[in-house]
């Protein structure tokens, strides 16, 4: 060891360097206190999000799609029979994970939960991205150690914890009231904090959800929308026995119904690309099988690793998917539109 304390008087290039060691894991403490805050509220705010399984953006669609290539798949079925519940518990987890990291508060427990967070995502959403490296999930689980391991000691309450704690020490205070007082302020700064979180995250939940999506789905399909149908709907359609048909009005040029595949389950988008020419495409992402947003801007999204498709080929326009969207075969008989058979 060097310093003051041998006789030794850093230089300014030594002190620098020490101070870099030190915070060396505060742009990583950052950068995913900020990223997993913003992906809650992101989650919060999203109409489709806590939508049912008629919407292929919600969470309950998502997970039924990542269910059958998961290697934990067959640990997925509470997440199906209550997906609400599952669903605020990722986006509010996420939150408690992301402040925890800001702040410095348990830091080492909140990285361990942002870790497990993402290994359940890499194990599910992005299990079968390939190659591995365009998953950012297990990026993040990678990222997540380095806090795991160092904690959050540096510009955080968990520094200014075991500060005090120390003093108390010096002052003569047996460990076993400094700990008492330490885990009880840890714990008020924790109420206080995840009090704050949780107001705001319901305030967000309730009403600050797209509202421009549930009074016009074709802004971004939001299921389930009561009353005639926007333009662009992406309002589920109704199956008759095999024959699943939706009404003409619900699609105008550029918008989209989404209804299901009668075989597979899977959910498909009926497009009207230009005037009267209709067609489907498999709403499952050929990249990993998640399932992409409904058509937006002339292009569908893929939530999970960013590919954009053709809203009018299915093509794709940007990867990590090579392959384009499956595309079916639509009808239109008088005011309906049929879906027919797979073409691709
Ligand atoms: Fe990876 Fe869609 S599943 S981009």
């Amino acid at each position: 060891m060097t310093g003051a304390h041998d006789g030794h008087t850093p230089s300014r290039r030594e002190a620098w360097k020490r101070t870099a060691t030190q915070y060396a894991t505060l742009p990583l403490r950052i950068f995913l206190g900020v990223t997993f805050v913003y992906a809650a509220f992101d989650k919060l705010s999203d109409s489709h999000y806590l939508a049912g399984a008629g919407d292929a953006a919600s969470f309950v669609s998502q997970t039924q799609a990542a269910k059958d290539g998961s290697p934990i798949g067959w640990a997925l079925g509470p997440a199906l029979h209550a997906p609400t519940f599952f669903a605020l518990l990722i986006a509010f987890g996420e939150l408690a994970v992301g402040l925890g990291t800001l702040f410095g508060l348990w830091g080492r427990l909140a990285a361990a939960g942002g870790a497990a967070i993402s290994l359940t995502l890499f194990l599910t959403v992005s299990w079968n991205v390939s190659p591995y490296y365009l998953g950012n999930d297990l990026a993040y689980l990678m990222a997540w150690t380095p806090l795991v391991l160092a904690g959050t000691p540096y510009l955080s309450i968990d520094g200014y914890l075991a500060r005090r704690a120390e003093r108390d020490r010096l002052r003569g205070l047996p460990e076993g009231a400094v700990r008492r007082r330490s885990l009880l302020d840890g714990g008020i700064a924790a109420v206080a904090l995840g009090g704050a979180g949780l107001l705001s995250g319901s305030l967000t939940a309730t009403f600050g959800r797209d509202r421009k999506a549930v009074a016009a789905p074709a802004a971004s399909g939001t299921a389930g929308t009561q009353g005639d149908p926007a333009p662009g709907s992406t309002n589920p359609a109704p199956a008759t026995g095999d024959k699943v048909t939706v009404a003409a009005a619900g699609v105008p040029v550029g918008g989209s119904a989404q209804v299901k595949d009668p075989a597979t389950g899977d959910a498909i988008y009926i497009v009207q690309p230009s005037a009267g020419q209709y067609c489907g495409f498999s709403a499952i992402c050929t990249h990993s099988g998640c399932t992409v947003d409904a058509p937006r801007d002339g292009k569908m999204y893929c939530p999970c690793h960013g590919s954009r498709f053709d809203a009018k080929t299915g093509a794709v326009v940007n990867g990590p998917a090579t392959k384009p969207l499956p595309k079916y075969t639509v009808t239109r008989n008088g005011g309906d539109l049929e879906l027919g058979g797979r073409q691709s």
